[in-house]
């Protein structure tokens, strides 16, 4: 495990410069942005959520700008990421988002999540790790609380799956392709989840389910 964060954290040391430019080409039409739908999920009360492995942001300054009512803690390994994530908050004047420089295997949190969510950051890890980082996130939700799962899908339509092919799937860590035939519904509900549904989006998916 130790390894594993040590490599995380070397990446995205560099990569922290230059991650936002995914979404300005990949999600620039509001269609096919899963940050969008996944807001669109999450009501404007006043609730906590828990975004696991936040990165520079995207997902969660998506929804805490709709949703100012909500309390959002973000949690990540890289301080290279959280960094690039704090100056956005702070240009947006968001006062609703906490960081944490926190390994997500170990999530050093109460379980008093109304929501918890993760987005494009399962695909990236050995199984044994991705299985660790969704028992915490089991964990930390409340009971009747939603969990929301943002991941790659393969576009169903030709010219899309060719470019899906050269990014991400070219550029994936080995073991991406079978990570996209996972079966969600038995996954998560090995977890102790209660699947609910699963959303298309253009690249992407947003996987849903609840505990209790
Ligand atoms: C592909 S990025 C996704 C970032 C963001 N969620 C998004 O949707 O753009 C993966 C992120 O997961 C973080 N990460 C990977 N393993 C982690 C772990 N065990 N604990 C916390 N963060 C982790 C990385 O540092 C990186 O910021």
């Amino acid at each position: 495990m130790k390894n594993y964060s040590e490599t995380v954290k070397f990446r995205y040391k560099f990569l922290a410069h230059v991650y936002d430019l995914m979404d300005i080409v990949g999600f620039r039409n509001k269609k096919y942005s899963p940050r969008l739908g996944l807001a669109r999920h999450i009501p404007n009360e006043n609730i906590i959520i828990l975004d696991v492995c936040f990165g520079t942001g995207n997902s969660g300054i998506t929804i805490a700008t709709k949703n100012t009512k909500n309390k959002i803690i973000g949690i990540d390994l890289s301080k290279q990421m959280l960094k690039v994530a704090q100056n956005k908050i702070s240009r947006k004047q968001l006062n609703n988002i906490t960081l944490r420089n926190m390994d997500a295997t170990n999530i050093r949190l109460n379980p008093i999540f109304d929501v918890v969510t993760t987005s494009l950051s399962l695909h990236e890890m050995p199984k044994d790790i991705m299985d660790a980082v969704v028992s915490e996130m089991v964990r930390v939700l409340k009971n009747n609380g939603k969990m929301y799962i943002i991941e790659w899908d393969k576009p169903t339509r030709f010219l899309s799956s060719i470019v899906f092919m050269l990014f991400p799937y070219f550029i994936e860590p080995k073991g991406f392709g079978k990570f996209l035939k996972l079966d969600w519904k038995s996954y998560l509900e090995k977890h102790g989840l209660k699947f609910e549904s699963v959303e298309k989006y253009m690249f992407t998916k947003l996987i849903i389910a609840s505990k209790g």
